[in-house]
């Protein structure tokens, strides 16, 4: 791996800096009981103390961390600050889609409105443990519901809103949600998105009108509580604005037990179903307030913008959670990196004073095609860290973010980590692990990774020929931001994570770690590609391709991309009775916007006569990647296809269409 030999270009502090960070953690994981209660006291107010730190294993799925104790993390977010004279320091900065359109709320403000919203929840029936779906643009309310929902003890699942009808009803089927808060529209790009009309549509879908039987909407420009409502009002729906408006400012906070649910979050997996991820009260709260500090560096008076949707993990620990934990200020933004102009991102450091900036490789590859103008006609000098997440990031897209951007005066954090995790798992400490540009480097307290043999599934002793240990990446003992279950599946939460190497959880990614102990992650094992930072199931494209009666059979492979890291192709085989033709081949991409979102368009649809299947009608993916990938000099073993003519017929049609 040609990113190994990069020297390392940013000195630490002092190798006792580096020294004392491995100390600390070989302690965190040699003594993790002892590390972890001392943390959960230290970063976390407790109503009732913990009677254990950690109990069960990863071999029989039952972990569960600081049992007995409760805490309620909205009240760690809110009243703590509050109380600790952080009242009227600002918690949220907002910036909608147009960059005039700026909302700051305090620490103070944002309790009075959590706890309106909280009662306004609770006054129409919303109990806890109930799932509460979330279908809402990056408003400030957005966050706010989260919130509300974890002060009542409701199980918040939030839908990303680029997900179409279909894709939101199966969520909102699949977790028996009977309450769903949305808006009238989002905003994006200069675009309206019509939210509320893609929630009817969602609730006429499976048996989604039966199971949620409340609608909150919040309407984007509310003009006070005399207003006319901004959308169609059915029987279910309820105007947001003016049943908050009329709550009393304070809620008290729910006493949650520190394995109490916490929210669900929908992820890809090999199967067409996504997986509805759950995480626990307390050691959610723990990981995302102490990853947020420790990997960002955050001090008083630090502004911190993670620029992700609250829809995906890294919005939820990393817009909401982690920096309110924290008591600092989290800027949530609503728009795209590239409106009105490339540098919108650049503009928004400047005028709030950025100090930690937290973004994916696919935006700073799109930034970097602008060239560096961009970036040089604004004062950046407020950087102090910027972090990258989602993806592997190229060493050419590292280097611009760290000289163009932070003009090598910033530590970049390549930070690593899952849905299922929580939080960072690996990651470089800001000032103190040397950088490797493409390496996420190191682990973060209490994550003890190694690396296994795919094959025999024992953790590998021998470096390979280039000094390197490649293989499945793995971790070996429990931390406490990690999911708990996948809701009302546990068996599919055994098989997927717990059960591939007994004893270790598996990520589902493969790495390489070098003689340093630093980690490159290579990619992912599974049949999940990764498209602009974004998790997709090839399985749940397929079924949508599927889902057009023109598709008999759909396989979907991910495909390098410049910007997007993998674009999807697939390969679709058509019903006997009809044609290929550029209208069919439109269509089947509409196919996919409707049955899951925009964002999973496939960039090549391929249509063929048949697919490379194995005599027991198995598609054999590996050599329809490589041949997307123009590796067709390396195709393998073809002679198990039940057909071996269909690969030079594919890799022409490919090649016709490129
Ligand atoms: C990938 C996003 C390399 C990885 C927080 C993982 C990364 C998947 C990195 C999780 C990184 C995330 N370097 N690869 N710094 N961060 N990944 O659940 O394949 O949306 O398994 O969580 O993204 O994606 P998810």
């Amino acid at each position: 791996m040609a990113a190994n030999t990069i020297a390392k270009v940013f000195p630490p502090k002092g190798d006792l800096v580096l020294e004392q960070y491995k100390a600390k953690h070989k302690d965190s994981i040699t003594d993790p009981n002892g590390f972890w209660e001392k943390a959960a006291y230290e970063h976390l107010d407790w109503f009732e103390p913990f009677e254990e730190v950690l109990e069960g294993s990863f071999e029989h799925g039952d972990v569960r961390w600081f049992s007995g104790g409760q805490l309620n993390l909205s009240y760690n977010a809110l009243d703590r600050q509050v109380r600790s004279e952080k009242a009227n320091e600002i918690a949220l900065v907002w910036e909608g889609d147009e960059p005039d359109d700026i909302r700051k709320l305090s620490y103070a403000d944002l309790l009075r409105k959590v706890c309106q919203i909280s009662n306004a929840l609770t006054a129409t029936g919303v109990k806890k443990g109930d799932v509460v779906t979330i279908y809402m643009p990056m408003i400030p309310e957005l966050a706010m519901t989260m919130l509300a929902c974890c002060r009542i003890g409701a199980i918040h699942s939030v839908v990303f809103a680029g997900f179409s009808a279909e894709a939101l009803g199966q969520r909102i089927s699949a977790a028996k949600s009977k309450f769903l808060i949305t808006a009238d529209i989002g905003k994006r790009g200069g675009k309206s998105i019509p939210l509320k009309k893609i929630v009817n549509d969602a609730l006429t879908k499976g048996d989604c009108d039966e199971v949620c039987q409340h609608v909150f909407v919040w309407e984007r420009f509310h003009k006070g509580s005399e207003s006319e409502p901004t959308f169609e009002m059915g029987p279910k729906d309820i105007r947001m604005d003016p049943l908050v408006a009329v709550q009393r400012p304070y809620c008290p906070p729910a006493r949650m037990d520190a394995e109490d649910s916490l929210f669900i979050l929908y992820t890809s997996g090999s199967t067409g179903m996504p997986k509805g991820l759950l995480h626990s009260t307390g050691g959610y709260a723990l990981y995302a307030k102490m990853t947020t500090q420790i990997t960002f560096d955050l001090h008083p008076g630090d502004l911190f913008a993670c620029v992700a949707d609250c829809g995906w993990i890294t919005g939820h620990t990393y817009v909401v959670y982690g920096p309110l934990l924290n008591g600092s200020t989290t800027f949530m933004f609503e728009s795209t990196p590239v409106y009105p102009d490339e540098g919108r991102y650049w503009d928004m450091v400047q005028r709030h004073k950025i100090t930690q900036f937290y973004t994916a490789p696919t935006a700073i590859r799109l930034l970097m095609r602008y060239g560096d103008l961009a970036p040089q006609k604004y004062d950046l000098s407020s950087l102090k860290v910027l972090g990258t997440v989602g993806e592997p990031i190229n060493p050419e897209a590292w280097r611009w973010y760290y000289e163009v951007v932070g003009k090598s005066q910033c530590s970049i954090v390549d930070t690593y980590w899952q849905t299922e995790t929580g939080g960072h798992v690996i990651t470089n400490l800001p000032g103190v692990t040397p950088m490797k540009p493409g390496s996420c480097t190191l682990p973060f307290y209490g994550i003890d990774t190694v690396v296994l043999d795919p094959h025999t599934g024992k953790e590998l002793t021998e470096p390979d020929d280039s000094g390197n240990f490649e293989g499945v990446m793995a971790i070996k003992q429990p931390w406490p931001g990690m999911a708990r279950t996948c809701l009302g599946d546990h068996e599919r939460y055994m098989t997927v994570y717990l059960k591939p190497y007994p004893g270790y959880y598996f990520t589902g990614d493969t790495v390489s770690r070098d003689s340093e102990g630093y980690h490159f992650i290579i990619g992912r094992m599974d049949d999940v590609i990764n498209v602009s930072g974004h998790r997709i199931g090839t399985a749940e494209v397929e079924s949508a391709l599927v889902a057009h009666p023109a598709v008999a059979q759909a396989a979907v492979v991910g495909q390098p991309h410049d910007i997007k890291g993998q674009a999807i192709c697939a390969f679709c085989m058509l019903t006997v009775g009809y044609e290929e033709s550029p209208e069919l081949v439109k269509e089947l991409r509409m196919s996919v916007r409707t049955e899951i979102g925009a964002f999973c368009t496939p960039d090549l649809i391929v249509v063929t006569p048949s697919l490379p299947m194995t005599r027991s009608g198995k598609i054999m993916r590996r050599i329809l990647r490589k041949i997307v990938c123009g590796e067709t000099d390396s195709l393998g073993d073809t002679s198990t296809l039940a057909d071996p003519s269909i690969v030079q017929t594919l890799i022409d049609k490919v090649t016709s269409l490129k």
